[in-house]
């Protein structure tokens, strides 16, 4: 088999590089090792017909990275037009954060096209494709289009939000029946799969049963897979960054106060208005805890020229001034704000060094960094993860201290009772999340979603349900799968 990889942003596989966002820095290490062929944007474009549109072609441990300059006539309609600023606020929930203008739509319908296209120059018969993520959710259609009969899979790494929130976005039905050209569709959680077959059923009238919807295009398969991370390799990696400059020079600047540390994009669905407010309401009501816990934030920019986005900074900026205003002291500073990406070496010691990791997204397909906090902590003195439960992650994170990022006097309270919870029970809510982060690998998450991908066409071939589950179960987690499998 020969398994091609899209997805727009990639990684270019430098630990010491920093790297923006969940999706590249999962699938770096598997693929790696898989020997695919990753294609994505080179983050360029380029006028005009191109006769080769790959920018580049390089080794990527056993496999290559393939990047394309994308047309520049259609790059802005593309990534800061439908697919961030039309689907991205619909996946999570929201819809008044929708801006998409016709000309969004047909940009992002073209470089779908334009990337469909250029990936014929891999297809050979044994080709298996495995698309990612929401901007290019109408590329298996395009490679339907163009005779492409391999295999064709897709993973959302987003939320999948409710039929009435996915029904604002322009031309929804257009692009979800667009969808049903993939072979197996992939989400993070139960409810994203649910909330997904809920629309398939009520909106485009089909039937789906036991996972299986039919349509003009065929047979596609909807089920769960949870992304995972490396757990073994990340607590490796933590233990040995301690020693990193820029960890050591953290390390030394506490003066024996603890630290709370949030990572994210600087996004609108990271909930990180309502994680600052939390922290002011936490000092002012529990006074004590000033000088004893401050906060690290580190926000990385990305999309800044969506207006959203630009809001959100400059909100931003103004509340960390406000919060380190009101609660800071000549010798002590509240929150450390940055606006810049760190290594995952790095990220991985200070991690480490923070006794609690808050990660309190609206919304959030898994959330990587809380599987990564949790990974990084010391066995013999972990710190506590504060998760919101409206991050997929807290489906098998459940032992963490999760709250509604709504509720800011909430968060305030779980965030001081991390502050002080016991050795005993840090240790104990660690380990059962240690036990679900060792279950759940990458490595795992790659091989089952590849598996149940050629499945689909053993599946395709007997003209069967594959899948034998009622339809309110959808994982195909902890499944092996072969040739003569069925999931059950
Ligand atoms: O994980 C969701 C995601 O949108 C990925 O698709 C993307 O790589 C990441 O967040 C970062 O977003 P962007 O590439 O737009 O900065």
């Amino acid at each position: 088999m020969n398994l091609v990889v899209v997805s727009n942003r990639v990684s270019r596989g430098k630990a010491n590089e920093p790297m923006t966002g969940g999706l590249a820095a999962a699938l770096l290490p598997v693929v790696e090792k898989s020997g695919a062929i990753w294609v994505g944007s080179s983050g360029r474009v380029r006028d005009g017909a191109q006769k080769d549109p790959f920018a580049e072609i390089e080794a990527l441990g056993a496999g290559a990275l393939a990047l394309l300059d994308l047309p520049a006539a259609h790059y802005g309609g593309y990534y800061e037009g439908f697919a961030n600023s039309a689907l991205w606020p619909a996946l999570h929930s929201r819809a008044d954060l929708i801006r998409a203008s016709e000309e969004d739509y047909l940009s992002y319908r073209e470089v779908n096209a334009f990337m469909a296209r250029a990936l014929l120059r891999f297809e050979k018969r044994e080709t298996v494709l495995w698309i990612q993520d929401y901007h290019f959710l109408a590329l298996g259609a395009e490679l339907r289009g163009l005779g492409v009969t391999q295999p064709i899979g897709f993973f959302l790494h987003t939320p999948w939000p409710a039929r009435a929130v996915i029904g604002a976005v322009p031309h929804h039905r257009e692009l979800i029946e667009a969808m049903l050209a993939y072979n197996l569709i992939g989400f993070q959680t139960s409810d994203d799969c649910e909330n997904f077959i809920s629309y398939v059923q009520s909106d485009l009238g089909l039937v789906v049963r036991n996972g299986v919807v039919t349509s003009r295009h065929g047979r596609s398969h909807i089920a769960v897979f949870p992304i995972g991370i490396d757990a073994e390799k990340f607590a490796l990696q933590a233990a040995k960054s301690v020693s990193h400059p820029d960890v050591s020079r953290l390390r030394r600047s506490l003066n024996g106060e603890k630290l709370a540390i949030g990572v994210d994009r600087l996004d609108y669905s990271k909930g990180l208005v309502n994680r600052i407010n939390a922290f002011d309401r936490m000092w002012t009501s529990q006074p004590a805890l000033a000088r004893a816990v401050s906060l690290l934030q580190i926000a990385t920019p990305s999309r800044g020229t969506i207006e959203a986005y630009g809001n959100l900074q400059s909100e931003l900026a103004k509340l960390v001034g406000d919060v380190n205003g009101r609660h800071g002291e000549v010798d002590w500073t509240p929150i450390r704000y940055l606006n810049k990406g760190f290594s995952q070496t790095v990220l991985a010691g200070l991690y480490r060094t923070a006794q609690v990791g808050v990660v309190t997204p609206l919304y959030d397909g898994m959330n990587l960094v809380a599987k990564e906090y949790v990974a990084a902590q010391n066995p013999a003195d972990p710190g506590v993860l504060v998760l919101s439960k409206f991050a997929g992650a807290a489906n098998e994170l459940d032992t963490a201290l999760l709250v509604n990022p709504h509720d800011i006097d909430g968060m305030a309270r779980a965030i001081a009772t991390a502050v002080s919870m016991s050795l005993a029970e840090r240790r104990m809510r660690w380990e059962a999340m240690m036990v679900k982060l060792r279950a759940g690998t990458i490595q795992q998450w790659f091989a089952d979603f590849v598996d149940a991908l050629q499945e689909t066409q053993i599946d395709k071939a007997a003209g069967e349900p594959l899948l034998a589950e009622p339809a309110t179960s959808w994982s195909l987690r902890s499944v092996t799968v072969n040739s003569s499998t069925r999931y059950h």
